[in-house]
């Protein structure tokens, strides 16, 4: 984030908490909950929204290493995140070209080469094909040319996009509007991975989303965990074309008001929700920042794989336990958040109540469905 708009949020901040202002829609909106339980509606969202825009997929330090990689399943589509001798990082199919089969699972590292485990055809880190037992049986098919399908695919400011169309065009200046200087600032590309967690829960991609979006729940849902820290309800709300930005300031952003405003920072006094359009936040603590992505199945509108990713700076003598830190973070979205967004799973799909409602409070909610609707046309 760049100083002058660290500035401006935490003006924002302080005049926010002396007047217990919220940032509010002009009404409220009712939400129809089939589009939380419609399998056509999800049939939509993948033709609409997931194979259209770039996804924001990884960080960066999550494929640190030439021969690093990480698997995905991306809405049915399983793709493999791989970094070459060059440094540069592909989005490629993970399914070999033979007869199908899925190269590598979950996340690691590769040699030179890789090779499937049904034949043994053996691919390099860019995906080439490499070598091929008793190709002589294969005409036609070239060791140095053949070739994994690759998605358009573009390493930015520490953070990995992918469009999921391998005959499209990645416009990430288009994609990212006037969040990418700002995201620039962060500096991601200095972090370091600190670990990963992958869960499979019983819910809608949307509602993994839609608990990033309002602070209304966190005084109550999480008081005896992060609640404690934050300041209450208030918070500070930015849509950045289809992006958006929330801070919810914590109790020490308080200690800078008799300082002189132009030395007043944000980063170290919030928590900071960048809802990176379609499926992700980027969350900044201030000392580290964790990325989860929500992928759903493309056979059943209540299950999501939500990837939690967490980096903080390479460079950090501060001495911070990050896997305790990590740990925490883990447990009040395992615990507090997806477990009540799997009871409302649950509890749309039972179809009695059909209507529900977002307040005048959660224009961060407001917003998000606003441009999910847009992005999916009339
Ligand atoms: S399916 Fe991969 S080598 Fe045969
Ligand atoms: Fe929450």
């Amino acid at each position: 984030m760049q100083p002058e708009t660290e500035r401006r949020l935490a003006a924002e901040a302080l005049d926010r908490i002396e007047r217990r202002a919220l940032p509010e829609a002009e009404a409220t909106m009712p939400i129809d909950g089939r589009r939380y339980t419609c399998a056509s509606a999800l049939a939509g969202e993948i033709e609409g929204i997931f194979r259209r825009h770039p996804l924001p997929l990884a960080f960066g330090c999550e494929v640190a290493e030439p021969g690093d990689y990480v698997t995905l399943d991306i809405a049915g589509v399983p793709v493999l995140l791989m970094r070459d001798d060059a440094g540069a990082v592909h989005g490629l199919l993970n399914t070999c070209r033979h007869r199908g089969a899925r190269l590598l699972e979950g996340a690691g590292q590769v040699g030179k080469a890789f090779v499937c485990p049904y034949h043994n055809w053996a691919y390099d880190r860019c995906g080439v094909l490499r070598a091929q037992p008793a190709g002589e049986h294969f005409p036609g098919i070239a060791v140095g040319e053949e070739r994994l399908l690759r998605f358009p695919t573009e390493e930015r400011d520490g953070l990995v996009w992918l469009l999921l169309d391998p005959a499209g065009t990645l416009d990430l200046d288009e994609a990212l509007g006037p969040l990418g200087p700002e995201l620039a600032a962060f500096g991601l590309g200095g972090y370091r991975h600190r670990g990963s967690h992958d869960w499979t829960k019983r819910m809608n991609w949307k509602l993994g989303v839609d608990t990033f979006l309002e602070y209304y729940h966190v005084p109550i849902l999480h008081r005896a965990s992060i609640g404690k820290t934050l300041f209450g309800t208030v918070f500070l709300y930015e849509a950045c074309g289809r992006h958006a930005r929330l801070v919810a300031p914590r109790r020490s952003i308080e200690d800078q008001r008799g300082d002189d405003p132009a030395t007043w920072r944000v980063l170290p006094h919030a928590t900071i929700v960048y809802r990176l359009f379609p499926n992700a936040v980027l969350v900044s603590q201030g000392p580290h920042v964790e990325l989860v992505r929500f992928f759903p199945d493309p056979a059943r509108p209540d299950t999501t794989a939500c990837r939690f990713s967490f980096a903080s700076p390479a460079e950090d003598a501060s001495g911070r336990d990050w896997e305790e830190m990590m740990r925490l973070a883990l447990g009040v979205l395992d615990n507090e958040d997806f477990a009540v967004m799997e009871g409302v799973q649950a509890n749309l799909a039972a179809g009695l109540q059909r209507e529900i409602v977002f307040g005048r409070n959660e224009i961060g909610l407001q917003n998000f469905h606003a441009v999910r609707d847009a992005a999916l046309g009339p």
